[in-house]
């Protein structure tokens, strides 16, 4: 364990790394081996499950679940009662298989989401509030909904971008705000869906 400050209502396991700046607000409880980066944060009643790796400048909002086998890279917002999962076919009677979930750079998971294990949330993606994600999110991608669809792709600033131009095997999109240009492969532009 490292010099970051615990308050007594929280439990932090004495395996655990905790980086510096990270700030440990109560009822929490970070379980054995997991390692979180600098400058997270892990509010009040969040669950950090066995080995789960958690990089720096991460939000982990109220009542964020992350289960073993689940890695979230440097920037990422976990919002309030996001639930991760990890057995893909659970029962209490036989023994559990963990199904690994990733979530790249970046990426914002909204408020009350569970993610069906085995996805990968690609960098900078973002996930609507009370969504189901049932299957790997390209990078940049807006998706929402049960289950997550994608409904377009946005900026690192989060807004939607427009489109410029199709390409044979990629769409030139930019941020009106911001006006960052990206690259999207054509297969991941194909994937928004405008309605159900
Ligand atoms: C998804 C989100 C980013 C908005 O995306 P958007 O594409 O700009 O959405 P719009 O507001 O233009 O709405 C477009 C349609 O999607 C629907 N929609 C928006 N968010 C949705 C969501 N999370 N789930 C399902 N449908 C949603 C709207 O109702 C609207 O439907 P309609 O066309 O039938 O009227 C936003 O709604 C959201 O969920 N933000 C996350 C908030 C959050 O959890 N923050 C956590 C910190 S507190
Ligand atoms: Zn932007």
């Amino acid at each position: 364990m490292s010099k970051v400050t615990v308050p007594h209502t929280s439990v932090v396991d004495k395996s655990a790394l905790i980086g510096e700046g990270t700030r440990v607000w109560n009822f929490v409880h970070v379980r054995e081996n997991a390692e979180i980066g600098k400058e997270c944060v892990l509010a009040d009643y969040v669950y950090v499950g066995r080995g789960v790796k958690v990089g720096n400048s991460v939000k982990l909002e109220n009542r964020a679940t992350v289960y073993e086998g689940v890695t979230i890279e440097d920037k990422v917002f976990v919002g309030p009662h996001v639930t991760f999962t990890n057995d893909f076919i659970p029962r209490s009677f036989t023994d559990w298989k963990i199904l690994q979930t990733h979530v790249k750079e970046g990426a914002s998971i909204g408020a009350g989401t569970v993610i069906v294990c085995g996805a990968t949330i690609g960098e900078y993606a973002l996930i609507g509030a009370g969504s189901v994600v049932t299957e790997n999110i390209p990078l940049h991608a807006l998706a929402y909904g049960n289950p997550a669809r994608i409904r377009g792709f946005v900026c690192r600033c989060g807004r939607k971008l427009e489109t410029q131009e199709k390409k044979k095997d990629c769409v030139l999109m930019k941020c009106p705000f911001c006006r960052e240009h990206y690259t999207i492969p054509v297969d991941d532009y194909k994937r928004i869906r405008k309605e159900e």
